[in-house]
């Protein structure tokens, strides 16, 4: 086996340990068969709106969207973020306040997928950026695609819309903002449509034996196909994905393609023949050097692969989240349409994969100062901003510490057996340690504990820490926020934006005004009257 192959599936093993495959069911209650559809999941979505619209009130419309995304950013994990933003700052920390804690709407969310009770970041995505639940590995397609049936998923029925292109249609300009590869599974959700997200680059596709031809790899679809190559935005990792196997990036990484494209020249190839100004950038200075007057379309891969955690990059060559963040708002603004931003922060899921706490919450901080920037920037008049999180972790705020004791730290008590435990562990992962004669290892003896990548410890051994299947938060400022209250589907997400921005197929906000509101009103009303008629 040539090096290359040999990469190429180390880096796949290593993606399927943070989301392997469920085992197959057995005797389970049936899945009721309408969720196989977009129509369920729009009216259970839109039935839901319509009720809450009523106790909606304000006219202003939301001009500008943007959904913050805190991949694995689970309650606790917000508990624990904005205690250590305090203690950063010298403070007890437990009264600090996050950015996004403050906006005056919020709910929460269940994000179990179609086919399964603890979801991942692919079928999630589809909830929040397509407005139907799916299943587990798939985007941007209804459960009607089982993972890796790329027929299934070409099918026009089973292919659905994002809200990102909802708002292309409207006149509105796009953009995405990740700390992961810009072909992850939570960033894809607003163009790609594909029946496994481990699809990135041609290769996976044919390691799963299919065609590449007729399932295209996400990296081609987010360059080649729409909605992607309209958007005028997109910034993250990942340039391995779209440059051949035989040659190397900027930084001296392989590409991953097979079929011999350099997928980064095309894009600029495509506005060259367009006449559209453009920048491809791939470290800092280059994003800094297009502040003042960013082109029209901006690309930027900033790593091979995922960017580094915050913590472990390079100031000097890696921008942050809350700088990329600020030239996307720039850009997007632009448009007196307005826009749809999708900003991730992608890597707190990884780091809890691995059980590293501080890297955890420091990567939250990270995506709640781009929301800081962002609720500067953009006015609560026009500008609706969602922060919210695909699923949860199994990350546990546990013990009976002191006020102020650090938030990464030891628990002020010990076990039963005057073993000291931390603050911060999990029910599962890789951090699991073998207990002598029933009793847990002095942790504080190891030899790099407290290190950034010391891992916390958990009860059940696995070679990644798992999701979790409680529910996830969600905030909102901006017109229309109070629709965000409530508990409700993930899949009701994009709905509720679309109302407040007046895009999308559903009921849209008193204030649009547009032939569309008018449209969407009559429609209903033929509809109750005939159920009524039905049913009388
Ligand atoms: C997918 O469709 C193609 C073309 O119709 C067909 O040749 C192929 O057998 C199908 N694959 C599967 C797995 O059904
Ligand atoms: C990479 O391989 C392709 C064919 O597989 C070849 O056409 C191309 O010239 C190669 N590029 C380099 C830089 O070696
Ligand atoms: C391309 O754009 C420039 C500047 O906007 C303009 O001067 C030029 O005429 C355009 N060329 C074509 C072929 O449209
Ligand atoms: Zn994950």
């Amino acid at each position: 086996m040539s090096s290359k192959y040999l990469i190429l599936l180390v880096l796949a093993v290593v993606d399927a340990r943070y989301h392997p495959e469920a085992p197959e069911p057995r005797n389970l209650p049936p899945i009721n068969p309408l969720e196989y559809t977009a129509e369920y999941w729009f009216n259970e979505a839109q039935a839901a709106l319509q009720k809450r619209s009523q106790r909606d009130s304000g006219q202003n419309v939301a001009r500008n969207l943007v959904m913050f995304l805190g991949d694995g950013m689970s309650v606790p994990t917000m508990a624990a973020a904005r205690t250590l933003k305090g203690q950063n700052e010298g403070r007890t920390g437990e009264e600090e306040e996050l950015f996004f804690e403050s906006f005056p709407g919020i709910g929460l969310v269940k994000t179990y997928c179609v086919n399964q009770q603890i979801a991942d970041s692919a079928c999630t995505a589809t909830a929040y950026l397509c407005g139907v639940k799916n299943n587990y590995g798939t985007t941007g397609v209804t459960a009607a695609v089982a993972r890796r049936d790329c027929n299934a998923s070409n099918i026009e029925a089973n292919r659905v819309q994002s809200i990102a292109e909802w708002a292309l249609a409207e006149g509105k300009d796009v953009g995405i903002v990740t700390t992961t590869r810009v072909t992850h599974a939570s960033p894809s959700g607003a163009y790609a449509k594909t029946a496994n997200r481990n699809w990135e680059n041609d290769a996976q596709v044919l390691a799963d034996s299919q065609d590449p031809e007729v399932c295209a790899d996400i990296a081609q679809q987010l360059i080649n196909m729409n909605p992607g190559k309209q958007f005028k935005v997109i910034l993250g990792g990942g340039r391995q994905e779209f440059i051949p196997h035989n040659i190397t990036d900027e930084e001296g990484e392989p590409g991953l393609r097979t079929d011999n494209r350099n997928l980064i020249e095309e894009w600029q190839q495509d506005k060259t023949d367009r006449n559209l100004s453009h920048a491809y950038v791939w470290n800092k200075d280059q994003l800094k050097s297009q502040f003042e007057s960013p082109p029209e379309y901006l690309l930027g891969l900033f790593e091979g692969s995922h960017m580094h955690y915050h913590l472990e990059a390079n100031p000097d060559t890696e921008p942050t989240l809350e700088e990329m963040t600020e030239i996307a708002i720039r850009m997007l603004s632009r448009n007196e349409k307005g826009f749809f931003l999708f900003v991730e922060g992608g890597r707190i899921d990884h780091a809890h994969h691995a059980n590293y706490v501080h890297l955890a919450l420091d990567e939250t901080l990270e995506l709640d100062k781009a929301v800081g920037k962002a609720t500067d920037m953009l006015s609560e008049d026009d500008s609706l901003i969602v922060v919210t999180a695909d699923h949860s972790h199994v990350m546990a705020f546990n013990g009976y510490s002191a006020r102020g004791n650090s938030i990464y730290g030891l628990s002020s008590q010990t076990d039963s057996d005057r073993m000291p435990y931390m603050t911060i562990s999990y029910t599962n992962g890789p951090g699991a340690r073998k207990q002598v004669n029933g009793v847990r290892d002095d942790i504080t003896k190891e030899s790099n504990f407290g290190e950034l990548r010391w891992r916390a410890h958990v009860d059940a051994p696995r070679n990644s820490e798992t999701h979790g299947g409680d529910d996830v938060a969600i905030f909102a400022r901006g017109p229309h926020y109070r629709l965000f209250s409530g508990l409700y589907e993930q899949s009701q997400i994009p709905h509720l934006m679309a109302y407040a921005g007046c895009i999308g197929p559903g009921l849209h906000a008193e204030g649009c005004n547009g032939a569309n509101t008018v449209h969407v009103t009559a429609i209903l009303i033929v509809i109750t009257t005939a159920v009524k008629f039905l049913f009388l």
